[in-house]
């Protein structure tokens, strides 16, 4: 049968160039399986802006890797899931793909990585409330990344002041909910004034509009005014001035969850260790995220329940933009670089 998927064509730094980097191909795929293969037909493909790195990490030529929904179309008898069954795992930019999907090793240029098994989707987890696109969004990676610093790291305390860089994806949104629900004042940054007011509309109680190359007074000043009793609890997504403005408004006790360094890895603002000094006096404490630590299955069980059922309840909201078809993948991975006034919460695209 034929196959369809994306390549990487070019590696190159900084903001990608999705019409070099990437490149449609067209291909014979053999589905004679092996006893512990399965075919798998892509539903739905998660955009991230993790896989800026993934595709420097790309051979040239090899298909994009990225977190998708599949369903099981053949299987042999060994396999580890049945035909008709739904399953999400690193399925990559492909339509159809041949898998055994057990974890994965992917090389990248600082540290092993391993991709999980394909894990098996309950479908009565999913329904009109929680869709089955959810998996990638509030029920997967991003939820468990922002539930799991929420709960097992960050411990907000009512009253806190929070801060969240970063904050209009899927991450920073129910980030800054979780927070608010236990109590917290809650600020967050965002690139643009339209974004700032979703923010706002999500309950977060200032929001400080910054777009990577602002200026960094600037962006201090505003932040020093949103957080007058200075920063108990910082989730950062950014790096860079927001992240030099906030260090030096670090509380006593506090806590800096770093989850991402967009001025570093985007931004190729690679500068010395310029903030440890700001950690001794508030005696902070800083954590890097990896949320893949957190899929187990007692953790999406947890997830499901607890999260899911503030969404179910409404005390949580949460937006998906859908993109359709399979040649919209790098125009809606794209979009998370740009200016995108039109998305909201986490960017799919339904195949
Ligand atoms: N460590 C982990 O285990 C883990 C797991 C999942 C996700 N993450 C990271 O968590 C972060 C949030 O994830 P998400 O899925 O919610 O991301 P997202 O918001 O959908 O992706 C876009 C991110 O890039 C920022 N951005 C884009 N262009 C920018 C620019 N010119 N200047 C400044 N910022 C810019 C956005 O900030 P705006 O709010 O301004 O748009 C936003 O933080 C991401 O950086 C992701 O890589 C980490």
């Amino acid at each position: 049968m034929k196959t369809e998927k994306w390549v990487v064509r070019e590696h190159i730094e900084g903001v990608p160039d999705v019409h070099r980097i990437y490149e449609k191909v067209v291909e014979d795929l053999d589905v004679g399986l092996a006893p512990d293969e399965m075919l798998l037909r892509t539903l739905y493909i998660s955009v991230d802006p993790y896989l800026q790195g993934i595709a420097l990490d790309t051979p040239l030529g090899g298909h994009m890797g990225a977190d998708s929904v599949m369903e099981v179309l053949a299987a042999g008898p060994r396999a580890a899931h049945r035909p008709g069954d739904l399953v999400q795992g690193f399925g990559g930019w492909r339509t159809h793909l041949v898998s055994t999907g057990e974890p994965e090793l992917w090389q990248t240029g600082t540290f092993p990585m391993v991709f999980p098994a394909y894990r098996r989707l309950d479908p009565s987890h999913y329904d009109d409330a929680l869709p089955l696109e959810t998996a990638l969004s509030v029920m997967g990676g991003p939820g468990m990344t922002a539930w799991g610093t929420l709960t097992k790291y960050l411990a907000v305390r009512p009253g806190d002041t929070v801060v969240i860089s970063g904050a209009s994806g899927p991450v920073g949104t129910l980030a800054g909910q979780l927070a608010s629900l236990a109590g917290a004042r809650v600020v967050g940054t965002t690139s643009s004034r339209q974004k700032a007011s979703y923010l706002t509309g999500l309950g977060f109680d200032e929001v400080v509009v910054y777009r990577h190359g602002d200026s960094p007074e600037a962006v201090r000043e505003a932040l020093v005014e949103a957080a007058p009793d200075g920063v108990d609890r910082y989730f950062d997504n950014l790096g860079g001035a927001v992240t030099d403005a906030v260090f030096s408004m670090l509380n006593v006790g506090s806590r800096v969850a770093v989850c991402w360094q967009w001025a570093t890895q985007v931004g190729n603002e690679g500068v010395g260790p310029r903030l440890l000094p700001y950690l001794m006096f508030p005696r902070a404490t800083v954590r890097g995220i990896f949320s893949l630590e957190w899929f187990t299955e007692s953790n999406w069980a947890a997830l499901h329940t607890e999260l899911g059922g503030r969404i179910r309840s409404g005390e949580i909201l949460f937006d998906h933009t859908v993109h359709r078809g399979f040649d919209s993948v790098p125009t809606a991975y794209d979009s998370l670089y740009r200016d995108r006034e039109a998305s909201r919460g986490k960017v799919l695209v339904a195949l």
